[in-house]
């Protein structure tokens, strides 16, 4: 083990620590590693040692780390002013913003509400959904979304999540809510085969909105890939179908592009995919290119529209973050939105998405990989004991966590959801660093299997 790692382990600073998703045995055994700076798709740690952030820092960094033209941004900012309200007041930065991001937002969506991170955007959009039915004089107060969902961890936004492992203490907690089936199509919760597959999974849906559609304010889903529980990558005539469905019950459409908007999945909005357009639509992670904390709700004009009070009235949004349009996050998101612009982001993509593809295929010849799921820059495998059973490998097994931690040993981070091992780089990757992800991976996946292969 890294001797930084043990100066970690024994500094009174760590005793201080609580790790988010992290066991406290693993946090005493595998201390976090000290990152001193980052350069691209490499960060570096105290020692010098090289790692290349394959998950780009939980899905964020798009344009890779410390990017000159967002560093400058801010810095430029930072002489000018670090924060100021956003009640009475607005800086310029926040104000750009409106105009950059409002120029690129598909369809009729116009209005941008800015908080913090994807859980109060999220947060955010279920209560704008909330009151706008009750400015209608209408009492929707359900939601509906899907099993395997994630929207962040605020209450709210767990409430409409549904991966057993974050959300099943909680859930008496919550206020409870509706969920149709996973559109899991390795493992089709009706049954269907990909290649026959006519988004049969949502008859849930249907019948959830046959039963409740007049209780309901919204569906809330993540477009194309239902990312935290494991990169459930799904069909367009899936999306296809919930807006549709919608549409007939006269529900409204949250797309919860937080993970996937930006260019992730090779279109600007994964909901282009569908070629539609939600009535409400969240965005964070990429939004600074992954530099502060930044997130944005928008919707279409005809929902601002109920909120258009005068004073005295209850037509007004009772809602904000003391950080909300802070500066120096504003001012890196118009950065990183010029960027996207300037680099001519996705159409640039393609090249790169396909040699992505091609790597991440791959893996196929393994035969513990049991399913291949490949979206844009969203490439994963899930790992399985057997590949004609699909049965998972054991919990004990910490199959991927062990490929993981020795890709870490080499210089790759890829650290898996359960026994999903999965890739999101930076959009700036290039070819070569491509092959050295991809020859990494493989290199820790072949010792692992040979070490582990029995016990799996
Ligand atoms: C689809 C989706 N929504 C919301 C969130 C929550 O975002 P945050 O962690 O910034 O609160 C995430 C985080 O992974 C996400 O993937």
């Amino acid at each position: 083990m890294n001797s930084l790692k043990h100066s970690v382990k024994e500094s009174d600073h760590f005793k201080h620590l609580w790790m988010p998703f992290t066991y406290y045995n693993d946090q005493i055994e595998n201390p976090p590693l000290v990152i001193e700076r980052g350069e691209g798709v490499y960060i570096f740690d105290q020692s010098g040692k090289r790692y290349m952030d394959a998950i780009g820092s939980w899905w964020t960094s798009i344009f890779g780390h410390n990017h000159p033209y967002i560093t400058n941004a801010v810095k430029t900012q930072l002489d000018k002013i670090e924060h100021v309200m956003m009640a009475g007041f607005i800086s310029e930065p926040a104000l750009r913003l409106s105009k950059l991001l409002g120029a690129i937002l598909p369809g009729n969506l116009q209005r941008i509400f800015y908080s913090d991170d994807g859980s109060t955007a999220v947060e955010v959009a279920l209560k704008i959904a909330l009151q706008y039915h009750a400015l209608r004089n209408d009492t929707r107060s359900e939601f509906v979304s899907f099993d395997g969902g994630y929207h962040g961890d605020t209450l709210g936004a767990m409430s409409v999540g549904s991966i057993p492992a974050y959300h099943a203490l909680f859930h008496d907690t919550f206020k409870k809510q509706h969920f149709a089936n996973s559109p899991y199509c390795y493992r089709c919760p009706v049954g269907c085969v990909k290649e026959q597959c006519n988004a049969e999974c949502m008859d849930s849906l249907e019948a959830l909105l046959q039963s409740r559609g007049e209780k309901i304010a919204a569906c809330i889903f993540e477009p194309m890939v239902q990312g935290a529980v494991g990169m459930r990558v799904y069909p367009s005539k899936v999306l296809k179908r919930i807006f549709s469905l919608c549409k007939k019950y006269n529900v409204l459409t949250i797309a919860d592009e937080v993970a996937m908007g930006l260019g992730r999945t090779g279109k600007l909005y994964a909901c282009d995919h569908a070629e539609q357009t939600p009535d409400i639509m969240c965005l964070a992670k990429g939004l600074t290119g992954g530099y502060l904390p930044l997130s944005a709700t928008v919707v279409s004009e005809s929902i601002f529209d109920e909120f258009k009070g005068t004073f005295g009235s209850d037509r007004i949004f009772n809602h904000g973050h003391t950080f909300t349009g802070n500066p120096l996050a504003t001012a890196a998101a118009c950065a990183a939105i010029n960027l996207l612009q300037i680099s001519n982001i996705p159409e640039s993509l393609d090249a790169i998405c396909r040699q992505f593809a091609d790597g991440v295929q791959a893996f196929d010849k393994y035969d513990v990989v049991g399913d291949i799921r490949v979206l844009g820059l969203v490439g994963a495998m899930e790992i399985v004991r057997d590949r004609k059973t699909k049965e998972s490998p054991r919990t004990e097994s910490r199959f991927t966590w062990r490929v993981s931690q020795k890709a870490l040993d080499m210089g790759l981070i890829i650290r898996p959801l359960g026994n999903i091992l999965y890739f999101m780089p930076p959009f700036i990757t290039s070819k070569e660093q491509l092959d050295e992800m991809f020859f990494i991976t493989n290199k820790a996946l072949k010792e692992t299997l040979d070490e582990q292969y029995t016990v799996i």
